[in-house]
């Protein structure tokens, strides 16, 4: 069924990896542009070219979200209806979207052209509303965003439908992504820069130069120590110290490898996005310098299949790098060699978690490894194996140009450094603030955000992505560093702000949060899996009117069966840590809305086990 073109495309893909089996996922979207979906026969082709049974790659593609076991129309729609999208009105974009296309949910025009879908965060969420739209002849993917007005969904429909729609790939409506923050800015100091994706205005900047620097004057473990010395911590939620995880490396064995997670998928995280778009070659130079420090020849960035424009432009960068020297053998006139992978992913939250990140690299469904051994010590391919985040990985340019006493003078002692905070929900301007550790959550909101659109108070913030718990309203005063929040009851995680007003439905928030996690549970273990459906179940129960107080109690006693360690990775955690807060903070809420709905506490007609319909549940509340 593939052709030979396409056969031979994925044989070049295969070669690029150290081990060839990393290469079925990207080759499944080869597979999938071709055929326009992935049918039994293309699957059988793609199995024999990886000498795998149809079944066994049949396994992984019904894994990722981005991967069609069944025909799609021409351009496949995917509105975020995540909370940060909800809360800017998603809903009302889904029903426009609904009633232009004439279908609901998982259908398709009659004439073939659109096929619509809900979706989980897209990374979009301070340009929300918004839509994904894929075009199946290419597999190109291309965003829509800031979709608030019926006008604006209409243009962008007839855009696609036009056929011009994929002629760039560049967010529609191009806008700015930022509204100030700390002066100067070094993580978003490009871009806003035309042609800010450019080797040239990278380099005009200074860029590269730390990284020449280091690579002629210093040592590996050099550069290790003042990455150690700045105390960066990872910006992917966890917050361990880079340079600490680098020295876990064990002592004499290679290959080593450096991992770049690209695969932010919390909702309410943003960040990452912004900078492989606008300013990959510092996410480039980060590599180079870690690389080095590590004394890694072989790098990869695991970039959410979803990103498909940051994914070209990562490439583009990278051939640019190349053809300077920058990459490939005898880096900056040195002995030293690296190269980079970019690996595309198709669709998978769980992908986020670097055990998960790295089953999926290696070609499997992504699911979570056990701990220890870490994957420092026992990686990819079974190898010592450094996975930072993007974020992570540009601040190291700037503590080598600088200093590790310079980054110091930023933050607070145990939380160095700046962030940049991704704000969305109900603010006046969300979007990304670069800023010190240490401001205030009161800051970020109404000096930078403006406060809210219409000036109602905040009855609530998640401060680092959906996954942490919610602070109330009063706690503005909270400073953003991991010691602060922690302090306060919650994690700053990947620094995430979502703001919810008073008169926001805090149990339509909490159904829509356990919806999310029950979609994307790898499904590997039991507590995980099943909690979070029977969560969801509850939750809706009571969205819908017919729960009762007992119901909260239920609900609660099953986070405890999740959460604390019993689930096989953080996910668990990740998926109830809310919920509990909303729970235990803000029960009155709860119980005052059942008591509106359902105030003689009558049972709905239950089945004995819920009956599993993701989209059409999704699709009665959306
Ligand atoms: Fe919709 Fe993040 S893009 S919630």
């Amino acid at each position: 069924m593939l052709s030979e073109s396409a056969k031979s495309e994925i044989r070049e893909i295969i070669a690029r990896y150290p081990q060839g089996r990393s290469a079925l996922v990207p080759a499944l979207h080869v597979a999938q542009r071709e055929v326009g979906y992935l049918p039994p026969a293309a699957l059988s082709d793609v199995a024999e070219l990886f000498d795998m049974t149809a079944a066994e790659v049949k396994k992984i593609a019904s894994f990722y979200t981005m991967l069609h076991l069944e025909p799609v129309g021409e351009y496949h729609l995917e509105v975020c209806t995540n909370v940060p999208c909800m809360l800017r009105g998603a809903r009302t974009c889904a029903t426009e979207l609904k009633a232009k296309l004439g279908i609901d949910y998982g259908e398709t025009t009659a004439d073939g052209k659109f096929t619509l879908d809900h979706m989980e965060c897209l990374g979009s969420c301070g340009t929300a509303p918004m839509f994904m739209a894929t075009e199946r002849a290419t597999g190109k993917v291309r965003y829509f965003e800031e979709l608030d007005a019926p006008t604006k969904i209409e243009q962008a429909l007839d855009l696609i439908a036009s056929g011009q729609g994929f002629e760039t790939c560049e967010r529609w409506p191009v806008g700015p992504y930022t509204h100030g923050g700390m002066e100067p800015r070094y993580l978003l100091a490009n871009v806003d820069k035309p042609d800010s994706h450019t080797l040239a205005v990278y380099v005009a900047g200074g860029g590269y130069d730390a990284a020449r620097t280091a690579l002629t004057t210093k040592t590996p473990i050099e550069v290790l120590e003042e990455v150690k010395a700045a105390n960066v911590r990872g910006r992917g939620g966890a917050g361990f110290p880079a340079g600490t995880k680098w020295s876990f490396l064990p002592k004499g064995v290679y290959p080593r490898y450096l991992v770049v997670n690209a695969d932010e998928s919390e909702p309410g995280t943003f960040k990452d996005r912004m900078i492989m778009e606008y300013d990959p070659h510092q996410l480039i130079e980060g590599i180079i310098l870690a690389s080095y420090a590590i004394e890694s020849k072989l790098a990869f960035i695991y970039i959410r299949g979803e990103y498909y424009f940051a994914y070209t432009r990562l490439l583009a960068a990278i051939d640019e790098a190349k053809a300077q020297g920058f990459l490939g053998r005898g880096i900056f006139g040195t002995q030293n060699e690296l190269n980079i992978i970019v690996h595309r992913g198709a669709g998978a939250y769980e992908c986020g978690e670097e055990t998960a990140l790295l089953t999926s690299l290696e070609g499997g469904r992504g699911h979570p490894r056990l701990k220890p051994p870490f994957p420092a010590v026992e990686g990819v391919y079974r190898k010592p194996t450094i996975v930072n985040n993007v974020e992570t990985i540009s601040n190291v340019p700037h503590i080598l140009r600088h200093g590790a006493d310079w980054y110091k003078q930023f933050g607070t002692e145990r939380s160095s450094g700046f962030r940049i905070f991704c704000l969305s929900g109900w603010v006046k301007r969300p979007g990304l603030y670069e800023l010190p550790h240490g401001t205030t959550l009161h800051e970020l909101i109404y000096t930078y955000g403006g406060g809210t659109p219409d000036d109602r108070p905040i009855k609530a913030v998640v401060p680092g992505g959906l996954s942490m718990k919610l602070l109330k309203g009063d706690q503005l005063d909270t400073p953003l560093d991991y010691e602060s929040v922690q302090a306060a009851g919650s994690m700053l995680g990947s620094a995430g702000v979502i703001v919810i007003g008073e008169g926001q439905s805090l149990v339509e928030v909490a159904s829509r949060t356990l919806s999310f996690y029950r979609e994307e549970s790898c499904g590997k273990c039991t507590p995980c899996r099943e909690g979070t459906l029977w969560l969801e179940k509850i939750l809706q129960r009571v969205e819908a009117g017919d729960g009762t107080v007992t119901d909260l109690d239920l609900a609660r006693s099953i986070t405890n069966f999740v959460a604390g360690g019993r689930s096989f990775c953080p996910f668990g955690d990740a998926a109830v840590w809310g919920l509990q807060s909303h729970l235990d903070t803000f029960r009155p809420e709860f119980e005052a809305y059942i008591q509106a709905k359902n105030p003689d506490s009558a049972r709905p007609a239950m089945p004995l086990r819920p009956i599993y319909r993701p989209s059409k549940d999704r699709a009665e509340l959306d």
